[in-house]
């Protein structure tokens, strides 16, 4: 079948968001009440939305919106070729002094076209288990162009480090199953270096309360297994968290540079992904030049020390992803709860089960509406806007930084039928939804190549195979 629908109103996306999305109108407050009516409903309290300005479509024209729709259905992911390919440019300008390897962090959306993408730009991957190893083989990467920095070590990892899989040995216990299983082998150790910084506490892996990584503290019992096992660490990693402060990503640079000075068989330092970007039109993004500078210059310092040239590694995942994908919706239903305390709720077919964040971490996502006819609508009004699973918290407008709260947000104004664009769906969205939530299907993802040109990359599930592996259950069997 041709996975390809022909060049779509011949139009071609603006590289940056226009700069007239940044000046729009602001949002609506959210209406706040304190009666006692408002706090018997299910615990959950409205948020003031803040002063954001009027989100905008980032790359697909409006008419762009309904040729998905048409061709495809909805909900469906279109990701962007062109952002996916200058994101990867810029990331490998990362500064560096003595080398840069780039590793794309396949968890923010594992589809082979994407990985493809990256592929062909240059890029490595970091996988976060065994099974995103055979993943991103199958899509063509070679194992040595892999490293693992797992929570599950796989029971099968020998058979993947034979082939050339890197590892990084992600705690103690890891390390010493890497030490049996190759003694006088090459390893990479991954540390949490005490600190952390993510945009949300969910989102922060490192510091005390974080599982991830060995304790820096315990570098003594690291370094007794690798003795025991004639190991040599040659590569040091740290990833402190997704949307992570700058100032902290650049000060735990500092940090993973002091534990490469425990190993002088250390050649490589990751420091990991994390950089911040920003989804809505008032959102910071990390300039990557901005915060490797710096760290440049500590590996200049550091090899002026000690003589070791240290390869820098990376490895983004939000800084590829967020902002080259966006989720084409229907509005299926519109309903309200009064004029007074209530809302005017739309719900589409889309929620957690294409984009958990703003239910997981309160993440604020643009949204934006587009009429069925594929026009932007002329009038605006303030909406919450929910999913279509049986879950009060399937909530697309959460309170900045509250899960548990809703806000209104300003948009096109809409009816059933009408679209909603739900943009920044990029990282962490078809790759970390709640499939098959209520039993619905797996949305289709969609290439937007440079032409224009709509690409099918994934299908849309069929019943028949959200039930595939279901066994039927012998009569004799129940009562
Ligand atoms: C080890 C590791 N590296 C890189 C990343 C990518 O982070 P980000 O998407 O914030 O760039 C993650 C994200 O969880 C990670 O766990």
């Amino acid at each position: 079948m041709s996975a390809s629908v022909a060049s779509l109103a011949g139009v071609r996306a603006p590289a940056v968001r226009p700069a007239a999305a940044k000046s729009a109108s602001i949002t609506k407050r959210a209406r706040v009440s304190a009666r006692p009516a408002r706090a018997a409903r299910a615990a959950r309290h409205v948020a003031a939305a803040g002063d954001a300005a009027m989100e905008s479509l980032q790359f697909l024209k409006p008419e762009e919106a309904k040729a998905v729709r048409d061709a495809f259905g909805t909900p469906a992911y279109v990701y962007d070729l062109a952002r996916l390919e200058e994101q990867a440019t810029k990331a490998l300008a990362f500064p560096n002094a003595f080398g840069l390897t780039v590793r794309y962090a396949m968890k923010a959306s594992p589809n082979a076209a994407i990985l493809k993408v990256f592929r062909k730009k240059g890029l490595n991957i970091d996988a976060s288990s065994g099974y995103e190893v055979h993943r991103a083989v199958k899509a063509g990467f070679d194992y040595a162009d892999i490293s693992l920095s797992t929570q599950e070590f796989p029971d099968f990892f020998p058979e993947l480090v034979e082939k050339g899989l890197k590892v990084n040995a992600c705690s103690l216990s890891q390390l010493e199953a890497f030490g049996k299983a190759f003694p006088g082998g090459d390893v990479g150790l991954r540390f949490n270096p005490g600190l952390g910084s993510g945009g949300t506490g969910k989102t922060n892996v490192g510091g005390p309360s974080s599982s991830f990584g060995i304790w820096h503290e315990l570098l003594p019992e690291a370094k007794a297994l690798c003795e025991k096992y004639d190991l040599n660490v040659v590569r040091i990693h740290t990833h402190i968290g997704s949307g992570s402060d700058p100032a902290v990503w650049t000060k735990t640079s500092g940090m993973s540079l002091d534990l490469c000075r425990s190993f002088p068989t250390v050649t490589t330092l990751n420091l990991g992904g994390g950089y911040k970007v920003g989804r809505m039109a008032h959102e910071q993004s990390t300039d990557l030049q901005v915060v490797g500078t710096p760290v440049k210059e500590l590996f200049e310092a550091y090899a002026k020390e000690t003589g070791v040239e240290l390869t820098l590694e990376i490895e983004p995942g939000t800084f590829l992803l967020a902002n080259s994908c966006c989720i084409v919706a229907t509005v299926q239903d519109k309903v309200t709860t009064g004029t007074d305390e209530g809302h005017t709720f739309l719900k589409l077919d889309a929620g957690m089960t294409e984009v958990l964040r703003p239910s997981l971490y309160a993440a604020q996502h643009p949204l934006v509406a587009v009429s069925a006819d594929g026009s932007s609508p002329a009038s605006k009004a303030s909406y919450v806007v929910v999913g279509h699973c049986c879950e009060s918290g399937d909530l697309l407008t959460p309170g900045p930084d509250d899960a548990e709260s809703i806000a209104e947000r300003e948009m096109g104004a809409v009816e059933r039928g009408d679209m909603l664009v739900v943009e920044g769906a990029g990282a962490y969205c078809a790759g970390m939804s709640s499939k098959n939530y209520n039993s619905f299907p797996e949305a289709p993802e969609v290439m937007r190549g440079r032409d224009g040109t709509m690409h099918l990359i994934r299908k849309r599930q069929s019943l028949e195979q959200i039930l595939e592996n279901e066994l039927e259950l012998a009569d004799d069997a129940c009562a």
